[in-house]
C-alpha cells in the first residue's frame, strides 16, 4: 500500500471528516454545564432541524445510528406493538427487523429484492387490510446504504394519507439527510433517525431524532422500558441547550462547525452536488458494462453506487486490490450481496477531483484484478461533471 498522499475513504459512511471541523474538535473540552456549551447546544439543535426541514424538537444521543434507531422505537411503542418494516436491504434488517424484535415488537417484515425501494402500493394495501389499527409504525430506510436504493418518502405518506391509517411513519435517513433532499415535515415523518458519520461529516459517535407533533403525543402513551433513550430527559434538558447526562461535547464541537459548512454550501447545493457525483458515477458504471444493484432510475442513490461483479468475480478480490496498490477503502457487499457487490461511497465532504480519483481508482482496480470490463468510464464520468457545469450556475444559499 502507498504509504504517501492522502487515503482514499470512499466506503459510504463514515465518510471523509473536513480539516475545518476536525480542527474544531482539537480544543479543550469545556463544562457542559455552564453558558459557553449551552449556546453551542442550541446552535447544533436548530441546526439540525433546518437540515431535516423540520420545525419539531431534536433529540441528540451520544451513540452510532443504531442508538438513534433504537431511540426512536422505545419512545414511540408499546411491547408487542406491531410494526411495518419494509425489506430493502441489509440495514432494514439488522437496523430494525433485528432491532424490534429484540425489543419485544412483532414485526410485519414487507419482502423485498433489496433492487426496489419501499412501494407505495403495498404500503397503502397492507394499511387499508388493517382495519382494526393494529400496525402502530411504519418504518422506511430512506437510502438503503447496502444497496444504494431510495425510497420515495414523499410518495409513501401520500399512499398512507389515502388509506387514513393512524400508523406513525419512522424514517431512517442515516446515510441520506445532509446529502440528499429529505423533507421532514412536508413529508410529515414523526421520528426523523440519522447518525453523524456520513453526511453531516463529523466522525461517529452521534445519533439523531427528529420529532413531529404526533411523535411526541405517541411518546407520552409509549410503555417501552427506557432510562438513556428517554426523550422526555432530553428535551426538558435541551430546551435550555443542556443534556440530562454527560454529552459528547467535542463531537458537538465538530457538528457545530460542519452544520455551519453546510448552511455555507446552501442546501440545495449540496442536494445538487451531491445528484451531479451520483450521476457521474452511474454513467462510469454503464460505461464499464457493469450493473447497478438499484434497478428503478427514480430510485438511485446519490450517495453511493452499489455495482454487482460479473459471476465468478469476487468483489472482494476487487476491494483488496485497490486497497492494496490505491489505498482506497471501498464498501463490502452485505448479507447476501457479500462478496458480488461492492460500494463505491460518494457522499459528505466530497468534490468532482476526489470523484475523478475515486473512479480511477475503481477503473485501474478492474484492470488490476482481472474483472472483465470496458475501458472509458472515467471519461464518460468527466463528460458528466462538465456538462453538470456548463448546465447549472450555484444557486444562492437557501437554508
Ligand atoms: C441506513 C442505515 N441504517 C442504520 C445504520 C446503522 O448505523 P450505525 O452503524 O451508526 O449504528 C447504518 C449504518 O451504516 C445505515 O447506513
Amino acid at each position: 500500500m502507498s504509504g504517501t498522499g492522502r487515503h482514499f475513504l470512499q466506503i459510504p459512511g463514515p465518510t471523509n471528516v473536513p480539516e475545518r471541523v476536525l480542527l474544531a474538535m482539537a480544543r479543550s473540552t469545556i463544562d457542559h454545564r455552564g453558558s459557553e456549551f449551552a449556546e453551542m447546544g442550541l446552535e447544533v439543535l436548530e441546526g439540525i432541524k433546518r437540515v431535516a426541514r423540520s420545525s419539531g424538537p431534536v433529540v441528540i444521543f451520544p451513540s452510532s445510528g443504531t442508538g438513534a434507531v433504537e431511540a426512536a422505537l422505545v419512545n414511540t411503542l408499546s411491547p408487542s406493538d406491531r410494526v411495518l418494516v419494509f425489506e430493502t436491504g441489509w440495514f432494514s434488517h439488522i437496523a430494525w427487523r433485528v432491532v424490534a424484535e429484540r425489543l419485544g415488537l412483532a414485526v410485519d417484515y414487507v419482502p423485498g429484492t433489496w433492487r426496489r425501494g419501499a412501494s407505495p402500493d403495498i404500503l397503502k394495501q397492507r394499511l387499508a387490510d388493517d382495519a382494526g389499527h393494529d400496525i402502530k409504525a411504519v418504518v422506511v430506510v430512506h437510502n438503503e446504504t447496502s444497496s444504494g436504493v431510495v425510497s420515495r418518502i414523499g410518495d409513501l405518506r401520500r399512499a398512507m394519507n389515502l388509506t387514513g391509517h393512524p400508523a406513525l411513519l419512522i424514517v431512517d435517513a442515516i446515510s441520506s439527510l445532509g446529502s440528499i433532499e429529505y423533507r421532514h415535515d412536508d413529508w410529515e415523518v414523526d421520528v426523523t433517525v440519522c447518525g453523524s458519520q456520513k453526511g453531516l461529516m463529523v466522525p461517529p459517535g452521534l445519533g439523531f431524532n427528529v420529532l413531529s407533533e404526533k411523535a411526541l403525543q405517541a411518546g407520552k402513551r409509549a410503555r417501552m422500558p427506557k432510562s438513556y433513550w428517554d426523550w422526555q430527559e432530553m428535551l426538558k434538558a435541551s430546551a435550555d441547550g443542556f443534556f440530562p447526562y454527560t454529552p459528547a461535547t467535542n463531537l458537538l464541537y465538530g457538528l457545530r462547525e460542519a452544520l455551519r459548512m453546510l448552511h455555507e454550501e446552501g442546501l440545495d447545493n449540496v442536494w445538487r452536488r451531491h445528484a451531479r457525483h451520483g450521476d457521474a458515477t452511474r454513467a462510469a458504471v454503464r460505461a464499464w458494462g457493469l450493473e447497478l444493484v438499484s434497478e428503478d432510475p427514480a430510485e438511485y442513490s446519490n450517495t453511493l453506487t452499489a455495482v454487482l461483479t460479473p459471476e465468478h468475480d469476487s468483489a472482494d478480490r476487487l476491494r483488496q486490490v485497490i486497497l492494496e496498490q490505491f489505498d482506497m477503502s471501498l464498501g463490502t457487499g452485505l448479507g447476501k450481496f457479500a462478496g458480488k457487490v461492492f460500494r463505491i461511497g460518494h457522499l459528505g465532504w466530497f468534490n468532482d477531483l476526489m470523484l475523478a480519483g475515486t473512479l480511477s481508482g475503481v477503473e485501474m482496480g478492474l484492470d488490476q484484478a482481472g474483472i472483465p470490463h470496458n475501458r472509458g468510464g472515467i471519461l464518460a464520468a468527466l463528460h458528466v461533471l462538465t456538462e453538470a457545469h456548463q448546465r447549472t450556475e450555484a444557486a444562492p444559499s437557501v437554508w
